[in-house]
């Protein structure tokens, strides 16, 4: 139902589903959403991790929050489509849709539908989610998707390499300036504030918007499952990381305040709209990358 002129918008009552809110950023965002009054569907890969997450939030409002648990592999185009036409069933209204759950891998590993797993988790799958649930949030009358990106795009300095969508250059080695497992996750990370300026531009006029936004530098669960060295690095990287709740803060806002009300195909840190760099600025690349993913998720329809 619309709302009238005078009544702010806040998540209060809304429907929000959120993608990675077992750990981090997500899970820190999803208590907060809770607290102010939102109704969540988390999407999760864990069955447990998401019963317990799902368990938490109920116990943080009293057994007030509804909290719906989806379970999905977002490595795997036929696990998200299974999930999205879940949600379609269940759901009968999405306010806000949040792609939150991303990864970096160290090594180059192909999914079983032949992507590239970094950009198989942290972009195709939010692209596909959205897609197939687009309708639902048109027909919600005024919603919002929020798509978490990094500062880290800044690395894909040259944009996504069309070229090389598998990434073998960016793995391979002797490792460039511009290559290695870092510079594959800052394509992805690209890729989210492309995905979501080409997003905004096919939403003008339907109420739905789309933003993004750079959590900044966060201690969570992220790229701890890539061995010590990695593990290491994220230890002395802890020492200047924030809170998950402080790196919660601009997905919460984007969530909930009205100041954004209407504001789309925009990229935000800290509260506030910021300018990503030139390569996230290319309406031409967006357009191209929009094209591009609907070939990469179109054989999983059968
Ligand atoms: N931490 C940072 O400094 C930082 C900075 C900039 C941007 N980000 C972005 O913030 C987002 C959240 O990351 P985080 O730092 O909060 O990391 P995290 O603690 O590792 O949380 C990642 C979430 O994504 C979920 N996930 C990962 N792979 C999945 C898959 N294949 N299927 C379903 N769910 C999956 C995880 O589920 P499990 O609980 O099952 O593992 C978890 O809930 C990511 O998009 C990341 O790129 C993080």
């Amino acid at each position: 139902m619309a709302r009238s002129k005078n009544e702010k918008w806040s998540v209060q009552g809304k429907y929000v589903l959120i993608t990675g809110a077992t750990s981090g950023i997500g899970l820190a965002a999803a208590k907060e959403l809770a607290a102010r009054g939102a109704n969540l569907g988390i999407v999760a890969r864990s069955e447990a991790k998401a019963n317990e997450t799902a368990a938490m939030l109920k116990e943080l409002t009293g057994g007030r929050a509804k909290v719906d648990v989806f379970l999905a592999d977002l490595t795997d185009q036929r696990s998200i489509r299974r999930v999205a036409s879940e949600i379609l069933a269940r759901c009968p209204r999405i306010d806000v849709l949040v792609n939150n759950a991303g990864a970096m891998f160290v090594k180059r590993i192909m999914t079983g539908d032949g992507i590239e797993q970094t950009w198989a988790v942290n972009h195709l799958a939010p692209f596909l989610l959205t897609t197939l649930l687009l309708k639902r949030l048109k027909e919600s009358g005024e919603a919002r998707i929020i798509t978490t990106s990094s500062h880290g795009h800044k690395m894909a300095k040259k944009g996504i390499d069309f070229d090389d969508l598998s990434a073998k250059k960016r793995f391979s080695f002797p490792q460039t300036m511009t290559g290695g497992p870092n510079f594959r996750y800052g394509e992805t990370k690209l890729a989210n504030v492309l995905f979501t300026s080409e997003l905004a531009r096919r939403l003008e006029g339907s109420g739905v918007t789309a933003s993004c936004f750079d959590p900044g530098l966060v201690a969570t669960n992220f790229n701890q499952d890539n061995g010590l060295l990695a593990r290491m690095t994220m230890a002395v990287m802890k020492r200047f990381s924030r809170t998950p709740e402080r790196g919660a803060e601009t997905l919460v806002w984007l969530a909930d305040s009205d100041e954004v009300s209407g504001q789309s195909g925009r990229y935000y840190a800290d509260l506030k709209e910021a300018v990503p760099a030139a390569p996230a600025r290319s309406l031409e690349d967006a357009r191209r990358l929009w094209e591009t993913s609907e070939e990469q998720t179109r054989n999983s329809q059968s």
